[in-house]
């Protein structure tokens, strides 16, 4: 048995209480979805901003009655220091995810990206450490990396942020050492690699690459890709993602802590565009367009992989889905949403 089954039985015979902010959202309702299935006890924290109520209508769907009762929603803001604190009462377990992704977003609009990831994420903190939560887990990303060229990416070697988005994820991890120091509140940080999979967003202008692209290709349309197509990156199935978490939240640390979540592959964006075309044909949908190629898009990395290895060693992570996997499982979440 793996170290995470054995968390997770460990879990389901003693429950916890659990917060997941931003759990409307794409990865936040499917760590819903497996705490509620191994009968845990949850308090969900999301304003919608870019997350959907049929997400949660979708995890409900897929849980026993008795296991949905767990759950307890709270429509409200991060940026609301009350909103935090009563979502924190009782808590021993914070998965913060809320905030508002995308690169793109965060040039056309920093200051809206400031507020939600570093004030709401200061807030989530301060409510976290007043309210004595065990554990304090947060989504970090891998755009920290920033300009450093090295390949794999190791945690103690980082670059210059290439964007706004990236500046808020680098505070994010400076707030969480900083709280480790001074107050001896430890955190962890999830720095994730292009997580996908079922829930998430393949609509709007900032939607990820794996999510827009099959729905282009289900629809029929053109798929641009930004650059020459050998852009690269560690693309994560969602279940990886979630084992990292809850490894996360029972793992006591010394002090605060970053760690790669991905696989440890590259795929570049021309291989992914085959990727998803192979795994649609696998369900009936051809797609025999070429992709558009236009201009690479401003603050994009040009390759990110990810050294797991210390994920391995200190949280016992062991990622079970590599890509071709993890596209298959989503894709019928993807046709269904089509229909
Ligand atoms: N998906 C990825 O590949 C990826 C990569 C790196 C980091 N991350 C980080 O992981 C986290 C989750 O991302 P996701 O892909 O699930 O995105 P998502 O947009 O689907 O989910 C984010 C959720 O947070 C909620 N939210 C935003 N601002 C809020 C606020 N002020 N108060 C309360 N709720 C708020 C949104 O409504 C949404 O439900 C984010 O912190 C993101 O930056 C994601």
């Amino acid at each position: 048995m793996s170290m995470y089954q054995e968390k997770l039985e460990r879990l389901q015979q003693a429950p916890k209480r659990w917060l997941i902010t931003g759990c409307a959202g794409f990865i936040g309702s499917n760590l819903l979805e497996v705490l509620l299935r191994h009968d845990q006890f949850v308090v969900g924290l999301d304003n919608f901003a870019t997350g959907y109520q049929r997400n949660l209508d979708q995890v409900k769907a897929l849980v026993t009655p008795e296991q949905w009762q767990r759950f307890q929603f709270i429509e409200g803001d991060i940026c609301q220091p009350e909103h935090c604190q009563q979502a924190c009462e009782g808590v021993d377990y914070v998965l913060h995810q809320a905030a508002l992704g995308s690169v793109p977003r965060s040039i056309e609009d920093p200051a809206r990206t400031n507020a939600a990831n570093i004030t709401g994420f200061l807030n989530m903190l301060i409510a976290a450490r007043d309210a004595g939560v065990q554990s304090f887990v947060y989504a970090a990303s891998s755009s920290t990396y920033g300009d450093h060229p090295a390949l794999p990416k190791v945690e103690d070697n980082i670059g210059k942020p290439l964007s706004p988005y990236a500046v808020t994820k680098y505070v994010n991890e400076l707030y969480a050492d900083v709280f480790s120091r001074t107050y001896q509140f430890h955190c962890t940080g999830l720095r994730y690699f292009n997580v996908f999979g079922p829930r998430q967003d393949p609509n709007g202008a900032y939607a990820a690459v794996i999510p827009k692209w099959t729905a282009a290709m289900i629809a029929g349309d053109d798929v641009a890709i930004n650059g020459d197509g050998e852009t690269s990156r560690d693309f994560c199935f969602i279940a990886n993602a979630v084992q990292a978490n809850i490894l996360a939240a029972v793992t006591q640390l010394e002090r605060s802590e970053v760690f790669n979540v991905a696989v440890g592959d590259r795929t570049s964006l021309n291989q992914l565009f085959s990727a998803i075309q192979q795994s649609l044909l696998q369900h009936g949908v051809g797609y025999s367009k070429a992709p558009v190629y236009r201009d690479f898009r401003a603050g994009d990395v040009r390759h990110s992989q990810a050294d797991i290895s210390k994920a391995h060693t200190m949280l016992g992570y062991q990622p079970e889905y590599k890509v071709q996997h993890g596209l298959e499982q989503a894709m019928p979440w993807y046709l269904a949403l089509s229909r």
